[in-house]
């Protein structure tokens, strides 16, 4: 359960490319012990948020604590203590996974300790045959796997994963699934964007509705139900109205319904 101080503390992050603003005063808490899901539209601003909690991009204003540590000014000790999994796995195609992740590991100092977690990882995503062949050469589902052993290899208290069920089957999605239980059981957090529902759902302990650069709506999904004042209502029904989607969706349902002047054949 919730117990320290938070895991992430961000107060009206604001980010400007330009003349867009992909965040616009956005807050988040995040405790030990949560499964946080970031659910929103196209260009919301999930990824934006994650590469700014991560370190890999700097806000226009607003204050966050990763940690305890202001990304921008504590990058090193912000990095050392988060794992992220971008959308698209970048990796060195020419490097074989054991050669990346080596690489990886030197990068960040760790010690042979490392080894142990890496084979770990590898055994339970069963891709310990794959290690040495070229990067270039495996699925994207392996890639992703991939992506989410080395970042969680250095065992961060933070896991920021962007869409990471991408390419993952059944099995590899269950076995995500357990890591992250396990990663906030130890008084970790996640924050995880999203499109599947049910996944949502199924693990989160909190889910932040993302729409415009802010979060919208924020709780466990009972409580966003109570917020929609809808009962009974399914996670996605509560979704689409918090982002203002219901009435585009239902516009678009009765033109398909009218406008067909050929049917098919
Ligand atoms: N590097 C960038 N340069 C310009 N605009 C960007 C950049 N990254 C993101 N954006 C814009 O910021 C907004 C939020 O993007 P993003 O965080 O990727 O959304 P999401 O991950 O929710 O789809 C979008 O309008 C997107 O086009
Ligand atoms: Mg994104």
């Amino acid at each position: 359960m919730s117990s320290g101080p938070p895991i992430v503390n961000a107060a009206r992050i604001v980010k400007r490319y330009g003349a867009v603003a992909a965040l616009s005063d956005l807050n988040l808490r995040v405790m030990p012990g949560d499964v946080y899901g970031l659910l929103g539209p196209n260009g919301a601003g999930k990824t934006t948020t994650l590469r700014i909690l991560s370190a890999l991009e700097t806000p226009t204003s607003g204050s966050v604590r990763v940690v305890g540590y202001d990304p921008v000014s504590r990058k090193v000790e912000v990095k050392r203590r988060t794992g992220y999994v971008p959308e698209t796995a970048l990796l060195y195609e020419s490097l074989t996974p054991r050669e990346y992740f080596e690489f990886v590991a030197s990068t960040r100092e760790l010690d042979s300790r490392v080894r142990d977690r890496i084979a770990q990882l590898a055994s339970v995503f069963d891709i310990g045959g794959r290690l040495d062949v070229p990067i270039g050469s495996l699925s994207m589902g392996t890639k992703q796997k991939i992506s989410i052993i080395a970042a969680m290899m250095h065992r961060p208290s933070l896991l920021l994963l962007d869409e990471p069920l991408n390419g993952l089957d059944a099995k590899s999605s269950r076995i995500l699934k357990e890591l992250i239980l396990l990663h906030v059981e130890s008084g970790g957090a996640v924050i995880f964007s999203t499109h599947v529902m049910e996944v949502a759902e199924s693990v989160c302990t909190r889910i932040g509705i993302i729409n415009g650069g802010r979060i919208v709506a924020e709780g466990t999904v009972d409580e966003l139900r109570g917020l929609s004042d809808g009962r009974g209502r399914s996670l996605e029904d509560i979704y689409l109205k918090f982002t203002n989607e219901e009435e585009f969706i239902a516009s678009a349902v009765a033109k398909l319904r009218q406008g067909v002047p050929n049917g098919p054949g």
